[in-house]
């Protein structure tokens, strides 16, 4: 039986990727490699232990699981990057490189790595930015997403890789808590309100970002792995996103529903990063490729954040 194969898959857009793959596939089909050890929900399912930089296991799995699909989600994101270069390199430049590689070698299999906002940088325009703007970024993340493009498309256009992929922006989840990106105050925000607390934020009140809701991200990565090939031009580097906001915005968003809630800010490091990044994206091409529709608006995501993290 050919199965899809998740690295990374632990993380914050992994955990909600494996949830739909195993609805879509069966769990049979879906393996999960992280180098973290798997939470208790998927503790049924199969997982190895695999650092992308070893890409001698890498192979090995993925002849003996007959894998056909990968979602390449091992990474080391914006603010964990600028902390640690070095590692960022490694697990983001030289791990993807050695997948694809190996990728190259196997008849029949397709790539999906997500990329992200984080490859614009201070001179990409700041909104409706579009996919064919400049991307220079300034952060080790964000070259590492850049050179995940430039690569995925190499390996196609030499090898005949199917490779894909898109540029996310930030996500937004109630299932796992997020790492170490420089959107994360978002969810912060949300499980700060939810438990009675005040939050403190670390952007600035006006730091327009754009954003999706996660239900969003997933179905849009599924989608752009199934679109027919033929209509496909950019194949790699697709923005996507469903709104924008500021942390002020969402504070009042919030404070709509639960208006007990309180905040100040107290701006770090991170709010460099986010001034190198768009404040909103043209997504025309993923809707004119492969029909990319997101379906929440801010307010229904606000209105079902805070309607699921209450449950928990
Ligand atoms: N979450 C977001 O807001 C966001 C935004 C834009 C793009 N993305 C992209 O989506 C993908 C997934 O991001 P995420 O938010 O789930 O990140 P995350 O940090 O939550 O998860 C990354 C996972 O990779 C694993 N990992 C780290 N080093 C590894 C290694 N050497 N080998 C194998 N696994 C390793 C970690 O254990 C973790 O489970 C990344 O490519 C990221 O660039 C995410």
């Amino acid at each position: 039986m050919s199965k899809v194969l998740v690295t990374g898959a632990f993380g914050q857009v992994g955990s909600d990727l494996l949830k739909a793959l195993i609805i879509k596939h069966g769990k049979d089909s879906v393996v999960a490699t992280d180098i973290a050890e798997p939470p208790s929900i998927f503790k049924d399912l199969h997982s190895e232990k695999l650092d992308v930089r070893n890409p001698e296991m890498l192979k090995k799995i993925l002849v003996k699981e007959d894998v056909r699909k990968i979602y390449h989600l091992a990474s080391i994101l914006s603010a964990s990057g600028e902390k640690n270069p070095f590692f960022a390199f490694d697990v983001n430049i030289r791990g993807t490189y050695d997948l694809l590689r190996i990728c190259s070698e196997i008849e029949g299999i397709s790539v999906m790595i997500p990329s992200s906002i984080a490859v614009y940088g201070t001179d990409s325009p700041k909104d409706n930015v579009s996919t064919r703007a400049p991307t220079r970024p300034g952060t080790m993340y964000g070259i590492s997403k850049v050179t995940g493009e430039l690569l995925g498309m190499y390996f196609y256009k030499k090898f005949g890789l199917d490779v894909r992929g898109l540029r996310f922006p930030g996500l937004i989840s109630y299932e796992t808590q997020p790492t170490a990106g420089t959107t994360d105050y978002s969810v912060d925000m949300f499980i700060h309100a939810v438990k009675g607390l005040k939050y403190s934020c670390y952007l600035r009140e006006d730091t327009m970002l754009p954003m999706m809701y996660m239900p969003d991200a997933i179905k849009s990565m599924i989608n752009l792995s199934e679109a027919d090939p033929s209509r496909l031009i950019r194949r790699i580097d697709y923005n996507v996103s469903a709104f924008s906001f500021t942390p002020s915005q969402l504070y009042s968003a919030i404070r709509r529903i639960i208006p007990d809630f309180t905040m100040d800010y107290s701006v770090d490091s991170r709010q460099e990063i986010a001034d190198s990044w768009p404040a909103s994206l043209d997504v025309s091409d993923a809707v004119l490729e492969w029909d990319f529709k997101p379906e929440y608006s801010m307010e229904s995501m606000v209105a079902d954040m805070i309607m699921n993290l209450r449950k928990d």
